[in-house]
């Protein structure tokens, strides 16, 4: 059964976007490292693996910039954009990219793309859940090139009983956390309860094949994140 995120709050993930977002960003790195205990390195890792042979790629959502520049320094030769729409966190990710010659980063918003260029590859982690499936699989859809691929990671809410007891535990823990991180303490009480209330994985799934994409999913960790890829056959 999927919950939906009004059911739990009042507001649209979408809503939640600047609450997360607007003061979080020069500590997103450390925080995005020590709350998944190392594994989102391990799961960006695990996208870029899938990229295809690629001269132009498109990181969505791209926050500080973490996953554009692994995709950077695996592509040197391809041109590499990241968009997002909170502007601090562009603001870090151009800081911290000076070595990257390759990529560029540009304040637009995912779900309405109008970039001008077509894509080899999209990818993004942690965006689905505040998006619309059907949106942002057309905005996608638009920019990408016969043949293409678009590569989605974000949170899953655990379905067996072990990994949730240590999930809630988790963020009990992290709950206590926010107290003594006043920027983060909202995502930590709110996150969880979007995460429990998204059904982003089946959504995209749907929304992709309903547009002729074939689709491939990879559980992580278990199952506590997925990487959901679609490729465009024509
Ligand atoms: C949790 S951060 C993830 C950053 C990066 N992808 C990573 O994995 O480290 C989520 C990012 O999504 C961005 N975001 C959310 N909705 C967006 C949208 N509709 N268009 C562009 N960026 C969006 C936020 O501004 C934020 O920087």
């Amino acid at each position: 059964m999927s919950l939906h995120y009004l059911e739990l709050t009042t507001e649209s993930p979408r809503d939640l976007v600047p609450r997360f977002f607007d003061e979080t960003a020069l500590t997103y790195d450390k925080i995005i490292r020590w709350t998944t205990f190392g594994k989102d390195k391990y799961w960006k890792d695990e996208i870029v693996k899938k990229i295809p042979p690629s001269d132009s790629i498109l990181d969505l959502a791209c926050g500080t910039g973490i996953l554009t520049r692994k995709i950077a320094q695996k592509f040197p030769n391809a041109k590499i954009i990241g968009i997002d729409v909170s502007k601090s966190y562009l603001e870090v990710a151009k800081i911290k990219s000076k070595l990257e010659q390759n990529i560029s980063f540009v304040r637009q918003d995912a779900e309405k793309l109008n970039l001008n260029s077509k894509f080899d590859c999209i990818t993004s982690s942690y965006i689905s859940k505040y998006c619309s499936p059907k949106v942002l699989i057309e905005s996608c859809l638009k920019h990408l090139k016969p043949g293409a691929k678009i590569i989605l990671h974000d949170f899953l809410y655990p379905t067996t009983e072990v990994a949730l007891k240590f999930w809630n535990l988790h963020f009990k823990v992290l709950n206590i956390v926010g107290y003594f991180l006043p920027k983060w303490r909202e995502v930590f009480i709110e996150l969880p309860k979007l995460i429990r209330s998204s059904n982003w994985l089946d959504e995209y799934e749907r929304e992709m094949k309903k547009n002729g994409l074939t689709v491939e999913i990879q559980y992580l960790t278990w199952k506590s994140s997925a990487i959901l890829t679609g490729t465009k056959i024509i």
